[in-house]
């Protein structure tokens, strides 16, 4: 594959140029980071993992009219997708009290919350992706008060989806993170759902035994992450009962 030319290479995915002008390929690299990328580590299986969940998620919310960037998977790592302009700014939906909302508001973790919460976070390595409110995000020109309007109209959507979704195979969606992108077409511009869901950007939590399904089991040092990513694929349907999914 040293043929294709490289795009960007980010802490989990490297993108490629795709087959058409207006198309990219993404990459799902096993590399998991924590903390800004202070914590580090290699974990066999979890980009195919990723690449498959978010597969699987992305075309039910094709399906649902939810615009995304995705096209489809070209194999068990890589997917094609739209080209789209990436908004800098990640979109928290929160359901349940957990991570960083938990700690700054000194809230226990596993509360539920009184409404669904949606925050932004400006994107920005060097920052730490502060935390910004939409006179931030509109006085900055991050995004327009339109854009901002159909991030958060789309965000309840796709939180409204995947929590009956998860809740049907016994796992409660605690909160995640999505990030948008304007796709130029025939002169005109949307915003579309783009990156990617997966059990890196969630937090599910079995409903019965409360474990935790998801990237908090490296950002807390509690092993077994393949294995919790490989249970989600596995009540979704996506990989048979023992089945090793390909390396
Ligand atoms: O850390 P915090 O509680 O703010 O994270 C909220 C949600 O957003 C979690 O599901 C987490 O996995 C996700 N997130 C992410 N990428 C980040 C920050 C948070 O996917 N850079």
């Amino acid at each position: 594959n040293s043929r294709r030319t490289r795009i960007y290479e980010g802490k989990a995915k490297i993108l490629y140029e795709g087959p058409e002008p207006g198309t990219i390929i993404v990459h799902f690299k096993d590399d998991a980071t924590a903390f800004n990328a202070q914590k580090k580590a290699v974990i066999e299986g979890k980009g195919v993992l990723n690449q498959r969940i978010s597969e699987f998620i992305f075309t039910r919310l094709n399906e649902l009219g939810i615009p995304t960037h995705f096209l489809r998977s070209l194999n068990m790592r890589e997917q094609l997708v739209r080209e789209v302009e990436i908004v800098p700014l990640e979109v928290v939906v929160r359901n349940v009290a957990a991570g960083s909302l938990a700690k700054r508001l000194g809230i226990d973790e596993g509360t539920q919350l009184p409404r669904s919460i949606i925050e932004f976070y400006y994107k920005n390595d060097q920052l730490g992706d502060p935390m910004v409110s939409e006179e931030h995000i509109t006085a900055f020109n991050w995004a327009s008060p339109q854009e901002i309007d159909d991030m958060m109209h789309m965000a309840i959507r796709i939180n409204d989806f995947m929590s009956g979704l998860f809740l049907g195979i016994g796992i409660k969606l605690v909160d995640f993170k999505i990030e948008f992108g304007r796709l130029y077409e025939n002169d005109m511009m949307r915003i579309v759902l783009a990156d990617e869901i997966s059990p890196d950007s969630c937090r599910l939590w079995d409903i019965k035994t409360q474990d935790k399904l998801d990237k908090d089991r490296f950002r807390r040092d509690m092993g077994g992450l393949v294995e919790a990513y490989q249970e989600v694929a596995r009540r979704l349907g996506i990989i048979a009962e023992g089945e090793k999914p390909e390396r």
